[in-house]
């Protein structure tokens, strides 16, 4: 098995009183494609935001690449720079260029010298056809566009992870192929990811491994072909079942 990454051991959360997440364990190693699965509400966004750090626990440990996790922000803020992420709502600054979007946290943050960082912005944004978008500000892209813009953001970091919270769903669906053909190709070059998706196809076709998170607690964690071909629960196969798959 190749390298472990990432390392999440009983972990839970809370809101206020709310058991949200619940005793989660589960590992990824460096290139797997893990597709996290489950129904509205079962806690999906809460653990990939609770992995960035944006969110506290209560419970359990985390490690990355063999270092465990203090929940400080310093450790987050350096934690943030080895794991990319990417929502459903692209969160792109308005007042920036494409380009200067996807620069800003590589020379600002990074801080990589700009001669350095900004052709391989530019080859990034080519590689997605958007090589002539460079100058243009957010208002003037499509939705589909600016979410491969958000996504080149992320990779510009060098990223050894990607969390991906249902980056296609709030797409037209003519923009939704362009975004998982890019998935598709990160995936193909072994980076690894864990994906939340509606998208069935698109995680059945990518995903080594699917988990599937039911009211908290992931229930089942298996080959994602097993999961496509034979759901091994009653609330797995109703889930496939309402996504009409
Ligand atoms: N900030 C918050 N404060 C209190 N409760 C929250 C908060 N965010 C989420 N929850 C609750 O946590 C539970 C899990 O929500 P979460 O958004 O993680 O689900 P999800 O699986 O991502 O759902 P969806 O598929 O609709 O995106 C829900 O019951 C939700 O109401
Ligand atoms: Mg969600």
């Amino acid at each position: 098995m190749a390298d472990l990454l990432l390392d999440v051991q009983h972990l839970s959360k809370a809101y206020q009183h709310n058991q949200i997440l619940k005793d989660i364990s589960f590992q990824v190693h460096k290139g797997e494609v893990v597709a996290l699965l489950g129904r509205s509400g079962s806690g999906k966004s809460t653990l990939i935001r609770t992995l960035n750090g944006l969110e506290p626990f209560q419970g359990g440990t985390l490690a990355f690449a063999g270092t465990p996790i203090d929940p400080t922000p310093a450790t987050w803020l350096a934690l943030r720079q080895r794991i990319g992420m990417v929502f459903q709502s692209y969160d792109l600054f308005p007042n920036l260029t494409v380009l200067e979007n996807v620069l800003l946290a590589p020379v600002k943050v990074a801080k990589r010298p700009r001669a350095d960082a900004e052709p391989e912005a530019r080859t990034l944004l080519t590689d997605v056809g958007l090589a002539d978008f460079a100058d243009r500000y957010p208002r003037q892209l499509s939705g589909g566009q600016k979410q491969r813009v958000a996504i080149v953001r992320a990779l510009a970091m060098h990223p050894e992870m990607m969390l991906f919270d249902e980056v296609t769903a709030s797409l037209d669906p003519e923009m939704v192929r362009g975004v998982l053909d890019m998935m598709t190709a990160l995936a193909q070059r072994e980076m690894t990811m864990i994906v939340v998706t509606h998208e069935m196809g698109f995680a059945r076709q990518v995903a080594d491994r699917v988990l599937f998170l039911d009211d908290g607690v992931i229930t089942v964690d298996t080959p994602a072909e097993a999961f496509f071909t034979a759901p091994p629960t009653d609330s797995a196969k109703a889930f496939l079942a309402s996504m009409n798959y």
